[in-house]
């Protein structure tokens, strides 16, 4: 493809001046022309510059404020750690964030947004790789497999791009040991077999963690307290314990949790009821339908929530709400 768009630009031009018998003229025509085509091939194709780079914070902060539901604590810390990451010309070491949770809170749905703020093509950037366990990394008698393919995509594609951005979702259902193949770089070093990793960032989802942090919203909630008083303090030391020693988190005994390579844990609340409402509305403005408040009462009421005896925290969060606003529009 670039070829031929190259090709497509040069040809007038060396055609007219091999004519005109003048040889200066005909190099420097060549090399505009080809200085043009890589300009114009560049602007339609996605390449790791700056063009398709554009980081906007503001643009960032609005959209966690306006799309991201009850989670007060994430929605602070990703935009603080983020910013920090991207507007710092020399960080020490790539950026790593593990999102933990339970499922439907919104850890997905931030990558993305996060994506979106720093590709121009958001999730579908050449830059942004996603890898899923149970799809990428399904046997456990691969995992030697898996370490070695992981390692080599993660160089190749740091090597193409600085900038590359890694997901892992469904943490949990990692094979121990395979997370902790990637340690290296995310780890301190200048530079390792001549690639620099200090520019890459990386995204960990996982409902680990998901159970301690529940138990203290629901303290919370006990006390008649308000959930936007807990702070990051109250649920690190109690979320990173039970993602230590847990052995379905994908991070059990993981260097990376003993060598404190993870730059933030982050917790992602259970999310109630007037949650799921917020969830509802705003897919009703996704899919451009009026907005319509019993149509929001109908979803949230249907969804299930836990723990048996106070049935305040959705149990699948806002992960189903789609369907079930196809359901009852
Ligand atoms: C950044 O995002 C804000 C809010 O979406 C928008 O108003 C602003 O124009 C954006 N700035 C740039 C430089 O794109
Ligand atoms: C980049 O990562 C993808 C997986 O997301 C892999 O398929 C590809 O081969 C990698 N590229 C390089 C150059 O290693």
């Amino acid at each position: 493809m670039q070829k031929t768009f190259i090709a497509w630009f040069l040809l007038p031009a060396v055609f007219v001046n091999v004519n005109a018998f003048e040889p200066f003229t005909v190099s420097v025509v060549l090399g505009a022309s080809a200085l043009l085509g890589k300009t114009i091939y560049n602007y339609f194709q996605e390449s790791c510059s700056d063009q398709w780079f554009g980081f906007n914070s503001t643009g960032l902060q609005v959209d966690l404020e306006q799309k991201l539901f009850g989670q007060h604590i994430a929605s602070k810390v990703l935009l603080k750690a983020v910013t920090g990451f991207v507007n710092n010309k020399n960080p020490k070491k790539p950026l790593v964030l593990s999102l933990h949770g339970w499922t439907g809170t919104g850890k997905n749905f931030v990558s993305q947004l996060i994506a979106s703020s720093i590709y121009k093509k958001g999730m579908s950037s050449r830059f942004v790789h996603q890898f899923v366990a149970t799809v990428n990394f399904p046997h456990s008698s691969e995992i030697d497999t898996y370490k070695t393919q992981l390692q080599q995509w993660i160089k190749g594609n740091v090597s193409s791009c600085a900038r590359s951005l890694f997901i892992f979702d469904e943490m949990d259902k990692m094979h121990t040991g395979l997370i902790d193949s990637i340690k290296p770089f995310l780890d301190y070093y200048d530079n390792l077999g001549g690639v620099s990793y200090r520019q890459a960032m990386f995204i960990f989802l996982s409902n680990a963690g998901g159970e301690s942090i529940t138990q203290v919203v629901l303290d919370f909630w006990k006390n008649g307290k308000d959930r936007e008083e807990i702070q990051l303090s109250d649920l690190e030391s109690a979320m990173s314990l039970e993602v230590f020693n847990n052995k379905n988190s994908g991070f059990w005994h993981s260097s990376l949790i003993d060598k404190n390579l993870i730059d933030f844990f982050i917790p992602f609340l259970p999310l109630e009821y007037r949650h799921v409402r917020m969830c509802a509305l705003a897919e009703m403005a996704i899919q451009n339908m009026e907005p319509d408040e019993d149509i929001a009462d109908k979803v949230a009421k249907d969804m299930v929530y836990s723990p048996k005896e106070e049935r305040v925290f959705s149990s699948k969060g806002c992960k189903t709400i789609t369907s079930k606003l196809e359901y009852y529009k």
